[in-house]
């Protein structure tokens, strides 16, 4: 079975692109052709992680978003800069952590041909195909927290049964990919963006109580 044949009942997986004892320029680069799932036909191109390995920090969001698929790093559209907005008010640099998301290419509906992209979220089994990017991430970057944004990274880090809701701002100890980590989930900034205008600001502090939980993990 071919790892792009992508047929309905078909494994998806990106195992097969990722190159083994790669560090993460190498891996970046053989992340660039990887066919493991569909979403790599429509998207500009692959959105690796970016940041070095030894970053205390790393942060792991759903997928690249509109802008992010134009420019090929993570996390630097809206959703992004209200990241780091919150982060620093937490006392965390965002220049000094690893930053990723559980899958790396763009999904997007399009309401008419040349319209605006719309965002959709990755299906569960889309997440877990691109599992083995993450899990050479992690394995890599060594960081001392995960700081995991949302459900997307949720269920591709924790499983599905994961719910954001019981568990945020909470600091998790467990077993991913085979090494033990420690993990502080939250919202998705982008849930703050989407909140109703007189809900925003709570939304907002809620994601800097969650990450000022991180940044005490942290010492
Ligand atoms: N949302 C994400 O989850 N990741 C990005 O890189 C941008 C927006």
């Amino acid at each position: 079975m071919s790892p792009s044949g992508n047929g309905p009942e078909e494994r998806y997986t990106a195992a097969p692109f990722v190159p083994e004892g790669a560090g993460l320029d190498a891996l970046r680069r053989a992340a660039a052709g990887c066919r493991g799932c569909p979403l790599h036909r429509n998207a500009t191109q692959t959105v690796f992680g970016a940041g070095r390995a030894g970053a205390r920090v790393m942060l792991v969001g759903e997928q690249p978003g509109d802008q992010e698929d134009r420019q090929g790093r993570p996390f630097v559209g809206p959703a992004g800069r209200l990241l780091d907005r919150a982060l620093a008010e937490a006392g965390l640099d965002p220049a000094d952590a690893y930053v990723t998301n559980a899958v790396k290419h763009f999904k997007f509906t399009r309401a008419e041909p040349r319209k605006r992209r719309i965002h959709k979220a990755p299906t569960l089994r889309e997440a877990t195909a691109c599992g083995p990017w993450l899990a050479a991430e992690l394995a890599l970057v060594e960081p001392e927290l995960i700081v995991v944004l949302g459900a997307t990274a949720g269920k591709a880090l924790l499983g599905s049964s994961f719910r954001v809701g019981e568990v945020r701002g909470t600091v998790l100890e467990r077993e991913i990919h085979g090494r033990p980590e420690r993990l502080v989930p939250t919202v998705h900034p982008s849930s703050v963006l989407r909140a109703r205008d007189e809900d925003r600001d709570a939304a907002y502090e809620g994601l800097v109580a969650d990450l000022n939980v991180a940044a005490h993990a942290l010492g």
